[in-house]
């Protein structure tokens, strides 16, 4: 006869499988075997179990999807690999484009071989589950691709997310190990309402759209929270199979490889073959129409390569992959008035109209600002001020004017004309060849220098906490920063004198500004504000030099052999750094003591003034912002000698912290002693 435990421990698992069966009948494929009361009773009669024998109780249970302890809420976690966004496409003929590119970086014969897959682009929030041994044991946010939020506890709650994969159809393993996913998770459009309605109801929080939804319901530090809302998931990538493998090359086999798995897949993914492409397109004006019928919201579609090797093969740029592209929706429109056109100055001078329109309710955000692209833009809308426009937002892009409504004109209308000054500087706008931007090419302009110092110090930048616009705007105006460098010399004595800038506001900055100098050489990278050069492209970059004074004398042919880097990355980073006052900016940065990277190794000293030619230095003590090594090959690098002890034939002691005999020798000789602010100032 069998003992009680063994018995329970057969009942505990029966009743897990068929739980999990029906959960997977019920959320995925959405034809449910039984009633709510049966499958309730089920769920009860496990629970009561478990409570009886604490032993057999299991992670994995689904009795566990209610909501366990936040004990590791929101931990922050890197992702194994970076999880890529999308480029976009607007337009068929940008699709078509895309393909065109797909041919010039394959070849003709290969390009002709390729499928595609279409899938939609739900719109929720990204995230990337992990299965060890079968079993989910991560799950995380996209964050910014790099790093994102550990909210495992939360998505144990969403039935949708298998606890535990079933046998790898695909070869002897008996589970899936290894396996990474991504996927979505989004909530239905009329689910959202519901909600919407209840919390109206109750005068509680209302969201404004279905991806916030997402997004708020699953960053629930409370996962009982989120176990109630009404979340789902859809996967629409495998990054990883498990290390046996056997699924094959192409990106519909992942897809069917996870449906069989338990994940949910959409059903509206189709493939065809480069020869069909114009019946692909014709499937793509289809589903404009087709997803309004469907439960969720879908803000455009994907068009991914499907074989894996090709994928490979393409690689990608920055954040993107080349195989795959978002054909984007146009979002929801809405009809307001414009108010003013008022003109910006970017980072790298080109300057920009951007509408003020008056406040209008687009799709459940506020918009009060709209994009006008450039000044030809504005002219081939033939903009007045005060005119009706129609206005569009779609998803995360921002909100666009789309056209003026003449019908609706009064005669009270103002024609308005491009600048032909800078706004910030005056000095004239030029137009280059072929381009339709105007710039500033002023380098010292006060309105390029602001846009630059914001970026430098932004969160995904150098993430100076107490330094956002504002302090970058005063700063600028004020004449405390006249180059990005000078973030790191701020006058503290003027600063203080500053309306606002007290003594407590002044130890924040400081504060914020010594943490940064912690940050990795990437971060530094980032928020010189190269162009093209984002978070990701900057790791790549960093990763291939053993610091960024090495990366200042790189040639193209070096930075375009990165993974990842195309030609035109690496032309614009080394036209960064030909300009004289870029490097002499990066200079200056390192010996404020940010870190430029693991070796600190100085550039090649023919680069460097020799200035220090023929002089001998002593270091002695304990710098704050260098190592020894660091000070002697800074030394070096202008031509100077760094000895070991104090003697007649010394010019300079570098003095740090605690300086003991060799202090008192130099000053006994007479040696010009230099601390080491004296010493940063002597090579700058
Ligand atoms: S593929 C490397 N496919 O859109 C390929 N993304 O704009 C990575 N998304 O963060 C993405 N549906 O969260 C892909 N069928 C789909 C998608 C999809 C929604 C989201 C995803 C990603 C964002 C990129």
């Amino acid at each position: 006869m069998m003992d009680f435990p063994t018995q329970a421990a057969q009942r505990i698992d029966t009743l897990r499988k068929a739980i999990r069966e029906h959960q997977y009948l019920y959320y995925v494929l959405d034809s449910p075997a039984v009633s709510d009361a049966e499958f309730d009773a089920l769920l009860r009669e496990l629970q009561r179990l478990e409570a009886a024998y604490p032993s057999l109780a299991s992670p994995e249970s689904p009795t566990q999807r209610v909501g366990g302890e936040p004990h590791e809420q929101f931990a922050k976690v890197r992702h194994p690999v970076p999880l890529l966004s999308l480029g976009n496409a607007f337009n068929l003929d940008e699709l078509r484009e895309w393909r065109t590119r797909l041919y010039r970086q394959l070849g003709e014969d290969e390009a002709a071989r390729l499928a595609y897959v279409v899938e939609p682009k739900i719109d929720g929030l990204s995230i990337i589950l992990h299965y060890q041994d079968g079993s989910f044991s991560l799950g995380a946010t996209r964050g910014n691709g790099e790093v994102g939020e550990n909210v495992t506890a939360n998505l144990r709650t969403i039935p949708q997310v298998p606890l535990r994969l079933p046998a790898n159809p695909h070869c002897s393993s008996p589970v899936a190990s290894g396996l990474l996913v991504r996927g979505e998770i989004y909530v239905t459009r009329k689910d959202f309402e519901e909600f919407n309605q209840k919390q109206e109801a109750q005068g509680r929080q209302v969201y404004a759209n279905p991806r916030n939804f997402a997004a708020g319901s699953l960053r629930q530090l409370d996962p009982s929270v989120s176990a109630e809302r009404p979340l789902q998931l859809w996967v629409f990538q495998l990054i990883r199979a498990s290390a046996d493998g056997g699924v094959p090359p192409s990106h519909q086999a992942h897809l069917d490889y996870l449906r069989e798995l338990g994940f949910p897949v959409s059903d509206y993914v189709r493939r065809f073959t480069d020869d069909q492409f114009d019946d692909l397109l014709a499937f793509v004006q289809g589903m404009d129409q087709t997803r309004h019928e469907l439960p969720y919201a879908v803000d455009g579609l994907v068009i991914k390569v499907d074989s894996t090797d090709s994928q490979a093969q393409l690689g990608y740029t920055g954040k993107e992959p080349r195989w795959a592209i978002a054909l984007k929706y146009e979002g929801e429109k809405a009809i307001t008035r414009l108010q003013a056109i008022e003109v910006f100055v970017g980072r790298s001078g080109t300057v920009t109209p951007r509408a003020t329109l008056t406040p209008v309710n687009i799709g459940g955000v506020v918009v009060e600002h709209a994009t006008l692209h450039n000044f030809d833009y504005v002219q081939a809308l033939d903009l007045r001020i005060g005119d009706a426009v129609l206005v569009t937002r779609a998803g995360d892009v921002i909100p666009r004017v789309l056209q003026a409504l003449p019908d609706q004109r009064t005669g009270q209308e103002q024609v308005w004309s491009r600048p032909t000054a800078c706004p910030r500087c005056s000095t004239p706008l030029k137009q280059e060849e072929g381009e339709v931007a105007f710039k500033c090419l002023n380098r010292s302009c006060p309105g390029q220098l602001t846009r630059a110092v914001e970026h430098f110090v932004s969160r995904t930048a150098l993430d100076i906490h107490s330094f956002g616009t504002k302090q970058a705007a005063l700063f600028v105006e004020s004449g405390q920063i006249c180059r990005l460098s000078d973030v790191f010399a701020l006058p503290w004595d003027d600063i203080g004198k500053l309306k606002g800038y007290g003594d407590k506001r002044i130890a924040g900055l400081q504060a914020g500004l010594r943490a940064a100098k912690e940050r990795h050489p990437s971060r530094l990278l980032t928020a010189l504000g190269i162009p093209f050069v984002g978070s990701q492209v900057a790791e790549l970059i960093v990763d291939s030099f053993p610091n960024l004074l090495a990366l200042a004398h790189a040639t193209t042919e070096s930075l375009a052999d990165i993974d990842g880097v195309g030609k035109e990355i690496a032309e614009a980073v080394v036209s960064f750094f030909a300009d004289p006052l870029n490097r002499q900016d990066l200079h200056r940065l390192h010996l404020a003591g940010l870190a430029v990277g693991e070796s600190q190794l100085p550039p090649e000293p023919s680069e460097a003034k020799p200035d220090l030619q023929g002089q001998v230095f002593v270091i002695t003590g304990k710098l704050e912002h260098h190592t020894r090594d660091q000070a002697s090959a800074l030394i070096k690098l202008r031509g100077g000698k760094v000895t070991g002890s104090v003697s007649r034939k010394t010019d300079f002691l570098l003095a740090g912290e605690a300086a003991g005999s060799k202090l008192q020798k130099a000053r006994d000789l007479g040696i010009k002693v230099l601390n080491e602010e004296e010493f940063v100032q002597m090579l700058s």
